[in-house]
Order: structure tokens, then sequence, then C-alpha cells
């Protein structure tokens, strides 16, 4: 266990036998925070696009929390996004793609997980310039069973002591600008948001120098 939090509640590294579980709390939180259960047709392509990979490819920054009642939330931490999203293109996507029909470029189209289908299909990552002081990014999600009991921010910083004893001089994280709890939980860490024209205007880039 990397730590206890009490109440039943801790947090240890996640393991292949935690992705059905790493999918479910995607999906659970997957709307700006809120569960995106409704909007999905696959409840699993989600946690397949931002979740599962991490723990396949950056195992050491890759934990689940598991509290009462079986595992309840993730936080996730890749060190070198670059490297990372290189091998998401090249390993993981190639292997979803060939069993996904690929929806099309026709956005007006698509209905409930074809976004996501033309993600696996075509994937765009984002990492400008800007970002390139902060080399490490991750992902955080709790159920709200999970929330507010400091969880978050201890499993955040355990995972940025890690990056930083890699060797990581940053990190940075995508929110959705309508998360105002996630917002603020990224600056009582010390995150800071960035401004750049290079940044896409619908999502947030909070960001961290260790
Ligand atoms: C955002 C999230 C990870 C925070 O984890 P948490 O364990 O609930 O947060 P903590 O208890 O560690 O909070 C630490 C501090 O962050 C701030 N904070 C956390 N949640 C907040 C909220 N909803 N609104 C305002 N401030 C908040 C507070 O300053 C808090 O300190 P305090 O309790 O002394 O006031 C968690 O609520 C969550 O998973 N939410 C749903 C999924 C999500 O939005 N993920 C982020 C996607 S980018």
């Amino acid at each position: 266990m990397a730590l206890d939090f009490g109440d039943g509640y801790a947090l240890r590294l996640a393991q292949w036998t935690d992705y059905g579980a790493l999918n479910r709390v995607c999906l659970l939180t997957g709307d700006s925070g809120k569960d995106a259960t409704a909007r999905e047709d696959d409840p699993d392509l989600l946690g397949l696009i931002y979740a599962v990979p991490y723990q396949v490819l950056a195992p050491d920054f890759a934990f689940v929390v598991e509290g009462p009642g079986g595992v309840c939330g993730y936080v996730l931490g890749t060190p070198d996004s670059e490297g990372f999203y290189a091998r998401m293109e090249r390993e993981w996507f190639p292997p979803l793609a060939r069993r996904l029909p690929d929806p099309g470029p026709d956005e007006s189209t698509w209905t409930g997980s074809d976004w996501a289908r033309r993600v696996i299909h075509h994937p765009e990552f984002v990492y400008p310039p800007v970002l390139q002081d902060y080399p490490a990014h991750g992902h955080i999600d709790l159920l709200e069973e999970a929330r507010g009991r400091k969880i978050g921010s201890g499993a955040l910083r355990l995972v940025m002591a890690r990056l930083t004893a890699a060797g990581v001089p940053g990190m940075h994280l995508q929110v959705s600008p309508s998360n105002a709890g996630a917002l603020a939980f990224y600056r009582a860490l010390g995150f800071e948001r960035l401004e750049d024209a290079s940044l896409p205007e619908h999502t947030v880039f909070m960001a961290i120098r260790f």
C-alpha cells in the first residue's frame, strides 16, 4: 500500500486486474467530473483512452484508490508526454482501431461514443512548446464517495513526488472549463493556468513546476 487515508480508503499501484475498474471510474466521472453513462454507447472507450494506457505504458505512476466497496478512484501520470503520445499512436490505438468502426470526420453525424471512436482512429495530441517545461501529464478522478477526504491531494502529491524523484521538472493537466471543483483543487495544489495562443480554447491547461 502506498498511502493509507483511513476509514478504509488507501492508495496502491494499479495493475492489469484493475482495468475494468479504471474504465468504470472514468465513465462515472467522464462528463467534466460527472457521470457520462447517458452520453456514451460504449462504456469502456473513455477509460481505454484516458486511464488504462497509463497503467500499461507508465505503470510506476499509475495508482488506484481502494475504498470499502472496491476501487473508487485513480491518479495516473506519465513522466514524458511526448514519448507517451508516440507510443499511444504506435502501439495502443492501432489494435483498438482494428475492432471499431471509424465514424468519419463529420461531427454532425456523430452519436454516442463516435467521438471516442474517431479519436482512436485519428488521434491528435496537444503538446506545443509551451507545455514542454511541464513534460509530465496525468489524470485524477475519484467517485463521489471518495471526494472531500484529502484523498485527491494526497494521491496527486505522491505521484508528483515520484515524478520529481525521476528527474521530471514539471507537470500539466487538462481540465474542462466548466469543472470548477477540479480547477479549485489544482489551484490549491499550486497549479497555475497556462495561457498561450498555441493551446486549444475548449480546455484549460493547468501546470506546475516541481
Ligand atoms: C477534483 C478531485 C480530484 C479532488 O479530490 P478530493 O480528494 O475531493 O480533494 P481534496 O479533499 O484533496 O481537496 C484538497 C483541496 O482542494 C480544493 N478542492 C477540492 N475539491 C474542491 C471543490 N469541489 N471545490 C472547491 N475546492 C475544492 C480545496 O481547497 C481542498 O482543500 P480543503 O478541503 O482544505 O478546502 C475530486 O473531487 C474528483 O475526482 N472529482 C471528480 C472528477 C474530476 O473532476 N476530476 C478532475 C478532472 S480534470
